[in-house]
């Protein structure tokens, strides 16, 4: 009963802006108390006890492409690896140029000669309609899939994120048909028809932090607007996408209007990016590396490009803010899905007549927090994705002590198997420090002290990111006036990471460019024609 009030709750919190409710209540350690205990791990018990085995085989591990699912031409495959246990969970068919150019070559069949183009848009969205349904009919499977994988709570895959990408295509499933352009007035006898026109070949590079939210919101506006698609997983988490492609052909995609490609960055990434008969490239990622891609569609086709890259969000709490709320979502703004989040609040500025009580139950929290095996009920914070983030995080934790933040918890790893560690927390940290600068990308919240409104704005912009930012107070013009200074593409008031599908998601500066999620990510994959016919003795103009 405690669970599934839990559930309720946690699936109810992507709905409505109420994640603190869920965060608070449901994952607490009291309510944890009343479930099995077995595997899990506090910071006070640093052992974890045998993995849980979830009741799952791996059958999807080729190449999609065309419709079926095929074996790299190289014949070579790469391990994807349970975060947990550091050991291989299956051998994966790994992409390469070759099978990157038989995907587009199916693609681009199927968007020049196959029926989808063609299909009428009520046609399409009722494909879409059927995959959502097929998605919740399978989100047990999906949601084991997603969390053996990425290693984020199992809980959060199959009671908020597995339910948000059915909602999407459902959203966008009510687009397909609601995509039409205009017509307009000419200066002389010319009738005037603005046409929007799917974009062609998409290709989209997607990474391992939300995988199938990631793919949702590619492949959902892409596929409403009528094009094809050649996406990339990323290498770290390839096998919930494979079982999402199959179920869209059940629910009757024509044969090559989605590929996926399981792969490297620098191999099939490059060959996505770099590919002349792909018409437009969706990238996620780091910065870096959007960088590269933008170059590399740049030098290619000139082929139009967006970027959702990093960031360094600012979480603002007032003087006025109730500071047991604040503290809550602070750290839900930072800790949440391991802290591995574009958007993670990794700056929080807190007023400084508010700082000592904030610290001292920023703290108490974080060592409330939940570390253990992701499949076990109650847990709030599993193992980082890869040995390579593990590493990155706990060498941002050093250079935070090395340069003088004080540390108030954790600091280390958690347990001596898998890709945990301790809910870390830095308090003092100044500004020029790297780790006020740079994405961490981990669990480690770095705290910092303001005294006015002028100095938080000036500081909170200070940074080449602009994704997002928390703005915590009851005060309406302290709202207001931060809510505009902040130049970011999401400010969240009073919550976070609220990400309905109607919202539109995006970054200023070096967070990217381009919105996706909601009417704007429609842009993405459509042209724009204007067809201009002169007409012969009109009775107007
Ligand atoms: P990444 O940017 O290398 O990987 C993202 C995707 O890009 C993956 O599918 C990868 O295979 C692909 N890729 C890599 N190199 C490529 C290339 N040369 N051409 C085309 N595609 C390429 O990110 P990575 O290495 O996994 O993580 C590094 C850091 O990036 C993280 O620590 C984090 O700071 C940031 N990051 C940000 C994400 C976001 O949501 N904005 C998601 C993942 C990582
Ligand atoms: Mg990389």
């Amino acid at each position: 009963m405690a669970m599934l009030r839990a559930a309720t709750r946690l699936s109810r919190a992507f709905r409505t802006n109420s994640i603190f409710e869920s965060h608070a209540s449901p994952l607490s350690l009291s309510s944890v108390k009343r479930l099995d205990l077995r595997c899990l791990l506090s910071t006070a018990a640093e052992a974890v006890a045998e993995p849980i085995k979830p009741d799952i085989s791996i059958s999807l591990t080729k190449l999609l492409i065309d419709g079926k699912f095929v074996d790299a031409a190289s014949g070579k495959t790469f391990p994807t690896i349970d975060p947990r246990t550091e050991e291989i969970i299956a051998h994966v068919a790994e992409g390469d140029v070759e099978d990157v150019n038989r995907a587009v070559k199916a693609a681009r069949r199927a968007f020049d000669k196959g029926p989808w183009p063609k299909m009428t848009p009520y046609e399409r969205s009722k494909i879409l309609l059927r995959f959502a349904d097929l998605i919740d009919k399978h989100s047990d499977e999906l949601a084991t899939l997603e969390s053996l994988d990425s290693g984020k709570t199992y809980q959060q895959s199959r009671y908020a994120e597995i339910p948000t990408m059915a909602r999407l295509f459902r959203y966008y499933a009510g687009w397909a048909d609601k995509i039409h352009g205009l017509t307009v007035p000419a200066d002389g006898p010319h009738s005037v028809q603005i046409l929007h026109e799917p974009i062609g070949v998409a290709g989209q590079i997607i990474p391992w932090n939300f995988p199938l939210l990631m793919f949702s919101w590619k492949v959902g506006p892409a596929l409403a607007c009528g094009n094809t698609i050649v996406l990339k997983t990323a290498e770290q988490t390839p096998l919930s996408a494979l079982l999402a492609g199959k179920l869209l052909y059940e629910a009757g995609l024509p044969e090559g209007v989605l590929n996926i490609i399981s792969g490297y960055g620098h191999t099939a990434g490059a060959a996505i990016s770099s590919h002349m008969d792909i018409d437009k490239l969706a990238f996620t990622g780091s910065t870096e590396v959007g960088k590269i891609v933008s170059q590399a569609a740049a030098a290619s086709n000139l082929k139009p490009v967006t970027l959702e890259l990093g960031g360094k969000s600012p979480f603002i709490i007032a003087e006025d803010a109730n500071i047991d709320h604040a503290v809550e979502v602070a750290h839900f703004a930072l800790f949440f899905n391991q802290g591995q989040c574009c958007c993670a609040g990794s700056r929080t500025f807190v007023h400084e007549s508010i700082y000592d009580e904030f610290l001292e139950k920023a703290k108490a929290r974080a060592l409330k927090r939940v570390v253990g095996d992701p499949f076990q009920n109650g847990v709030e914070q599993g193992p980082q994705v890869s040995d390579e983030q593990f590493d990155k995080v706990l060498g941002y934790i050093k250079i935070g002590q090395e340069e003088g933040a004080r540390l108030l918890t954790g600091g280390d790893r958690f347990g001596q198997k898998g890709y945990y560690i301790k809910p870390t927390i830095f308090a003092d940290v100044q500004d020029g420090m790297r780790i006020s600068r740079e994405e961490i990308f981990g669990p480690v919240q770095a705290i910092t002290k303001y005294k006015t409104l002028s100095e938080v704005i000036q500081r909170a912009n200070d940074t080449t990111y602009g994704l997002a930012a928390g703005v915590f107070s009851k005060n309406i013009d302290t709202v207001n006036t931060l809510s505009r200074a902040l130049r970011v593409g999401t400010v969240w008031v009073n919550c976070y990471d609220v990400f309905d599908a109607a919202i539109p998601f995006g970054g200023y500066k070096m967070s990217g460019h381009g919105r996706e999620k909601g009417i704007y990510s429609l842009n993405n994959y459509l042209q724009v024609k204007a067809v201009v016919t002169s007409i012969k003795d009109p009775a107007w103009l």
